[in-house]
């Protein structure tokens, strides 16, 4: 009988999206699916629509105790392209307008929020056998250490870290609000300079640790990317590896996506993407590359970069287009920018369609960030053949290769990519983009190679599935 694995996340796609875990979570379960018996278990959000994902209660609901107080839950569940989908809900967890809070600040109570989720997840595996947990970022990470302290739990747990910039640090004096006892206010369990860290306790206590790309799980043991931790992973590196992430190639593929004016399977096909996005951006010349921005406005994805970049790229024959969300003063210095460049223009907010069709449209992908556990992003732009221009950075240093060094034949994909994060170093790279798109047949040579690569999760479900078993021998 395939074994029963637990796969906790505080977003997945299509039910709760802010970046990128949310895609890990839907396509990674998906992937393992046909060699382990998969459930996904997420909040229940008051933004999930629960006729359209056909959701109904699974149990009666229960109460649990967690720091004196009681709490009443209740189980739901759908099945999801093959995959059993679990959604705890309590009004304190999931009453909310934002999964975690609005951009910039998260809510006062999230400690409370998710440290009641990892209650929840724990007492499931008191009534329900599951072989392995798969918890993920902070959010799930004090299920670790209440697991492993049960001796009614059998189960081993598996913690991946997608980005180590969000650890869920609280003052000390909510780990009596969240069940956990004072003597693991200790520098080798939660505590992190005189508050709590809930990142820790999945890093002191799960059986096994991985992060997105094997760049980035070196990068974390450094001071420049550990974000404090790095002293503390080091000490826990024997349990710990980096694992590429996938796209899940349904799901991305430009040859039955229905989000696009039309499909197509190489660069040629691209023309009509182009421009139905260069109408709705109000931009004109379809004969000059088009660059995207496609991402959340946070320092992480290398805004700063880009705002202060932008104006200079916007004197070269090109247009660029930008789609996202987040910090408040990123959107407005970027909408300063569209404003005074015609070549420039901004779509705020999250729109799923509108990004695919900006793949499909364009010929360049931008990702400035100044770190990137892995991304997703240069993957999905592989696929709808534009090429990433991306800061030689954590997973991006380990998918995208220079065009430069392209062969013909190869199993990598190519982009254009640059080693410093300051502004000369973006600018230089847009600008050999742009001569490699005046060399069209080189251009589309390797566009079109790019999108014959897999960056599908084949290999790394592999991968995934020999750590399942070696901690649930
Ligand atoms: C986070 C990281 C991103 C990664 C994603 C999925 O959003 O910032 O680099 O691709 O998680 O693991």
């Amino acid at each position: 009988m395939a074994k029963r694995v637990l796969f906790a996340a505080s977003e997945v796609y299509p039910f709760a999206k802010t970046g990128g875990l949310a895609d890990v979570a839907h396509s990674l379960p998906k992937a393992l699916s046909s060699r382990y018996d998969v459930h996904v278990i997420l909040p229940l959000y008051r933004s999930i629509d629960r006729n359209k994902y056909d959701i109904t209660l699974l149990h009666e609901p229960f109460n649990i105790e967690m720091g004196g107080e009681e709490y009443t839950i209740e189980i739901y569940g759908c099945l999801f392209e093959g995959v059993e989908c679990r959604f705890v809900y309590a009004p304190l967890l999931c009453e909310r307008d934002y999964l975690y809070g609005p951009p910039e600040c998260g809510y006062e109570d999230n400690a409370l929020r998710f440290g009641l989720f990892s209650h929840i997840i724990a007492a499931l595996l008191r009534s329900e056998h599951y072989d392995i947990l798969h918890l993920n970022d902070w959010q799930c990470a004090l299920a670790a250490l209440l697991i492993r302290e049960d001796p009614m739990i059998p189960t081993k747990t598996l913690y991946t870290i997608h980005n180590l910039a969000y650890q869920g640090v609280f003052e000390a004096d909510v780990l009596e609000q969240i069940g956990v006892d004072s003597r693991y206010f200790t520098l080798d369990a939660v505590e992190f300079y005189g508050k709590v860290n809930f990142m820790k306790a999945g890093i002191a206590y799960a059986d096994f640790i991985t992060t997105v790309s094997p760049t980035y799980a070196k990068e974390i043991m450094t001071h420049e990317f550990g974000c404090g931790l790095e002293g503390f992973l080091s000490f826990h590196s024997r349990k710990l590896q980096g694992i590429l992430n996938g796209i899940d190639p349904e799901h991305f593929s430009p040859m039955s996506d229905t989000a696009l004016v039309s499909t197509y399977k190489n660069v040629k096909g691209k023309k009509s993407s182009k421009s139905d996005i260069l109408k709705q951006f109000a931009l004109k010349g379809a004969t000059k590359p088009l660059f995207v921005f496609i991402g959340r406005f946070t320092g992480q994805k290398g805004v700063d970069l880009l705002i202060e970049t932008l104006p200079k790229m916007a004197a070269l024959e090109c247009n660029i287009a930008i789609l996202g969300d987040g910090e408040e003063e990123y959107s407005t210095a970027l909408n300063a920018i569209a404003q005074s460049h015609k070549n420039v223009s901004l779509h705020v907010g999250y729109d799923e369609a509108l990004s695919h069709r900006m793949y499909a449209a364009s010929d360049f992908l931008l990702m400035p960030s100044l770190f990137e556990p892995c991304g997703l992003n240069q993957m999905i732009a592989f696929a709808y053949g534009s090429l990433p221009v991306v800061h030689r950075v954590g997973g991006l240093a380990d998918t995208v290769k220079k065009f430069e060094n392209y062969k013909e034949g190869s199993s990598v994909g190519y982009g254009i990519v640059f080693n410093t994060p300051a502004s000369r170093a973006l600018l230089s790279a847009v600008q050999k983009a742009c001569e490699l798109y005046i060399d069209k047949k080189r251009f589309e040579e390797i566009a079109n190679h790019n999108m014959e690569c897999d960056f599908s999760w084949s290999e790394s479900a592999k991968v995934y599935s020999r750590l399942y078993e070696s901690i649930s021998k």
